[in-house]
């Protein structure tokens, strides 16, 4: 058979790993590749590049994807649907393997209920795909924002400065509590707790008060604020742009600025913020990365070999699984609240 692979939505380390294992298992197997370039529109505008034992050979370690990608929706381009179908059959692409997350994944669990032989790989640098405990990329990430987070220690403590982390993570904080816990950060703020300034603030002076004279604030970008007037809704996101994707996300980032002007005029305490942004993205994968995306590439293979379309690789507990890709987009995995509680211990 003939696989076409794609990568869709923003990057991650261990795209290229994804590649390298469906690459390698297919032509173990006696199969064919084709790479889509730049997820869904590839496909759309017939733009596709050769895979083969050299195209993917030297790129395990490699950050990005060699495949480019976009956010193209199916669904929001005229024909979408149709055109995908019609140039699949031209160029002889018997299936895909869909490597993305919930917007990638979304359109390819309707195009596999429309009939097209999809199968998925779950990525995203967020962590909040449901269906599986780990997505790759998510490591990664976590790890760089837990140097990034030392590194401000030191310099928080030399100059008795407050300082505002911000990391990604649009629906779900699983970066910013698993960086704050490795990197000891004294409050964390993500999308599923809404915060009010209030809270931050005697949360800072609490800590000052008892002899400290720095903090560190790690946020998400999609934290929500709740104003003293709305204190019972669930808050809003701190928007600095009102751009959209075509999946209709507003692009987010900038929060930890405001934050961190608001933290300075209500405690006097010097505050600094750092956004890490595209960082969290870029780069090598840790091994932990490459053995999750290897495994998810490989699986992925075996899900088209025994013909179940509409599947996706998942890690549940240590073993790779088929989890449905409808399950899987069905609703966000949120991060767990016990596990945000084991971070509020160190707190102020
Ligand atoms: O979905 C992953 C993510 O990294 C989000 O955390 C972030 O909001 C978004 O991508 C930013 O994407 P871009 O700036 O590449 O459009």
């Amino acid at each position: 058979m003939k696989i076409g692979v794609l990568t869709g939505g923003g990057d991650c380390p261990g795209l290229n790993a994804v590649i390298r294992a469906v690459v390698r298992k297919s032509l173990s197997l006696g199969h064919e590749c084709i790479g889509i370039k730049e997820g869904w529109k590839g496909i759309l505008e017939n733009n596709y590049t050769p895979l083969n034992m050299e195209s993917v050979s030297g790129i395990l370690h490699r950050g990005g994807t060699i495949l480019g990608t976009s956010r193209t929706n199916v669904y929001k381009v005229e024909n979408g649907e149709a055109t995908l179908k019609e140039n699949m059959e031209k160029n002889g692409i018997d299936c895909i393997v869909a490597i993305g997350g919930e917007d990638t994944l979304g359109v390819a669990s309707k195009l596999a209920a429309s009939g097209v032989k999809v199968v998925g790989v779950p990525k995203t640098i967020d962590n909040d795909l449901n269906a599986t405990d780990y997505t790759f990329g998510f490591d990664t990430a976590v790890n760089i924002a837990t140097e990034a987070i030392d590194r401000l220690h030191t310099t928080a403590e030399s100059h008795n400065r407050v300082i505002v982390v911000e990391v990604m993570g649009r629906h779900a904080g699983w970066i910013a509590v698993h960086s704050g816990i490795a990197g000891g950060a004294d409050i964390i703020l993500i999308p599923e707790k809404p915060f009010n300034f209030d809270e931050v603030v005697d949360v800072l002076k609490q800590r000052h008060a008892r002899g400290k004279s720095f903090s560190i604030v790690v946020v998400s970008e999609g934290a929500k604020l709740q104003t003293e007037e709305e204190s019972d809704k669930d808050g809003s996101f701190v928007l600095t742009s009102m751009k959209k994707d075509s999946f209709g996300h507003v692009r987010l980032g900038g929060i930890g600025n405001i934050l961190a002007e608001e933290i300075e005029k209500r405690t006097g305490f010097e505050t600094r913020a750092t956004i890490l942004g595209h960082i969290q993205r870029g780069g090598s994968p840790t091994a932990y990365d490459r053995v999750l995306a290897t495994r998810f590439g490989v699986f992925a293979v075996e899900l088209l070999v025994e013909e179940k379309y509409g599947y996706m690789a998942a890690l549940q507990g240590s073993e790779i699984v088929a989890a449905s890709l409808a399950e899987a987009v069905g609703k966000l995995k949120t991060v767990d609240l016990k596990l945000f509680d084991v971070a509020s211990t160190f707190f102020g």
